[in-house]
């Protein structure tokens, strides 16, 4: 985002406001949301490598885990269950992010958040205290709902409170959390893991409480979005409300305009069929393939896996969950990498380089695991220096997604829809991400045990889609305010055919108001 933005409306308004100490405290408050999400992402897969927890609940992949060096070792984690203990979250966040659009928008942002905070303590309780795997997917779906709403919520409360200047950044800063949090979760693992007696897994699924009171207690006092007061009638307190937040008493302008915005989207009855029409089909489709591919980049068969997977090459068990910590590290400094860049280089610069990056790597690693396990998954003896070639390409993988289809892939959809669709395509956006989280979840052990080395040939192959994808289809959207970005659509070789038949019109806000008279 530049640092001049264009106001609803599309006519060049710069609104008055600074980034107070009150907009930046809510804004980190708010933001712990995304911590409770990558939390979780980093948690699992290092519980599911511990043999204490695998002895209680999964014995028959312990005793693959431990039969003897002449078994697969490609397939000593591939189970069902096990697998559904990490997915399981997925399928529940993404059915709980449809009900959770519909909390937020009649009851307030604050109240979606609240929901996510308790549902995602009650997750994590359920799972501290675990005693048969039932009470772990109960855990896992309580949470899934937790996230369901608080992902629902949270990106949306954040851009309603930022001044529209700092809004990309702050954006990104959601996704910054999401990697402290898997950093923290796998920095746990490896410590609770030391714990003599064998229940460290129980500190670690626990532990999930702590982010889930921040933001329960979080939720409970942060102000509500002015947008979201006028939506729901409170007009005179919600101007209140802004002049709170921005700091200054003159918002009669960004006042105007968003009681002017909240009365065009109520005029809007189907979102949903608006989708569908022709001059949406650019916004359509991005809002289907940029999650569809940042899954298929297969950056969560790292997150999750990591630790079953840096054992599964042969690693022992805390040199897999260090590993995990390595690449947590490496996630979180990259994602700074591109908050410091993505208005610098553009959003398709880092697309491709990181898609570059990736594909090399994701070949690397084949190749490495290729020439030590062969077919049969039988390693022998394995030197340090090929582990620590492994490591250091899965970290350049890491390094690569983290900025370019990490953040972006949540950015750039946020910055692409207008107005009138925007909360339906950011649903699309949020459920087709959830649905490709879980298949990937769900399938990927399985994956490891059939195609072998080959699986990161597989997600090599999407990365070179992806990367022609980008390079033909998705236009720049780096310095353009969000209301102008109906021009990128007019202009681009391909969408032009979808949108031309608007040309003269700056935006959708344009094409509503314009009904609207
Ligand atoms: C993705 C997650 C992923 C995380 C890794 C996010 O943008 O949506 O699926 O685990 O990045 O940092």
């Amino acid at each position: 985002m530049p640092a001049a933005g264009i106001a609803p409306g599309g006519s060049g308004k710069e609104y008055p406001g600074n980034l107070t100490p009150f907009v930046t405290v809510t804004c980190v408050v708010a933001a712990m949301g995304g911590l409770i999400f990558g939390y979780d992402i980093g948690i699992s897969g290092g519980v599911t490598s511990m043999d204490s927890f695998l002895l209680k609940f999964f014995p028959s992949v312990y005793r693959k885990k431990h039969a003897d060096d002449t078994v697969n070792q490609y397939c000593q984690y591939d189970s069902q269950t096990l697998t559904m203990f990490t997915s399981s979250l997925y399928l529940a966040a993404l059915l709980s992010s449809i009900v959770a659009s519909t909390v937020t928008r009649a009851f307030g942002r604050k109240l979606s958040m609240l929901f996510g905070g308790l549902l995602f303590f009650a997750g994590a309780l359920v799972n501290g205290f675990a005693q048969a795997v039932w009470m772990l997917i109960l855990g896992r779906i309580l949470l899934g709902f937790g996230i369901g709403f608080a992902n629902q919520s949270v990106p949306l409360y954040l851009s309603e409170m930022a001044p529209y200047r700092y809004r990309g950044s702050l954006n990104i800063g959601f996704q910054l959390s999401i990697t402290v949090g898997i950093l923290v979760a796998n920095v746990l693992n490896f410590f609770f893991n030391k714990i003599k007696g064998g229940w460290g897994w129980r500190l670690s699924l626990g532990g999930a409480m702590v982010p889930a009171l921040i933001i329960t207690i979080g939720s409970l006092v942060l102000p509500d979005t002015p947008n979201s007061m006028i939506e729901r009638g409170q007009t005179e307190e919600a101007k209140t409300k802004l002049q709170r937040i921005r700091g200054v008493e003159d918002v009669d302008e960004e006042f105007d305009d968003l009681v002017a915005a909240s009365a065009q989207s109520k005029l809007v009855e189907h979102p949903w069929t608006n989708l569908l029409q022709r001059k949406y089909r650019p916004h359509l489709a991005m809002a289907v393939c940029i999650p569809f591919f940042q899954q298929l980049t297969g950056i969560n068969v790292i997150m999750f896996y990591a630790p079953v997977l840096f054992n599964s090459i042969g690693f022992g068990d805390d040199a897999a969950l260090m590993s995990a910590v390595i690449t947590g590290i490496v996630n979180v400094c990259a994602t700074m990498v591109s908050i410091y860049g993505v208005d610098k280089w553009g959003r398709r610069f880092l697309f491709l380089e990181g898609g570059v990056q990736m594909l090399i790597c994701q070949v690397v690693v084949a190749a490495c695991i290729g020439a030590k396990f062969g077919i049969d998954g039988n390693p022998g003896d394995l030197p340090k220096w090929y582990s620590i070639i492994v490591v250091l390409f899965i970290c350049i993988y890491v390094a690569g997604f983290a900025w370019s289809w990490g953040p972006l892939g949540w950015l750039v959809p946020s910055e692409i829809f207008p107005l009138e669709i925007r909360s339906a395509a950011q649903s699309v956006n949020v459920s087709v991400n959830m649905i490709f989280t879980f298949a990937v979840a769900q399938i990927f052990l399985m994956m490891l045990c059939h195609l072998k080395f080959g699986l990161f040939l597989f997600f090599a192959f999407f990365v070179v889609v992806m990367s022609i994808f980008v390079y033909f289809f998705l236009p720049e959207t780096k310095g353009i305010p969000i209301e102008e970005m109906g021009q990128v659509w007019r202009s681009h070789w391909y969408w032009s055919r979808f949108v031309e038949a608007e040309a003269g019109h700056g935006n959708g806000n344009m094409e509503m108001a314009a009904k609207v008279v």
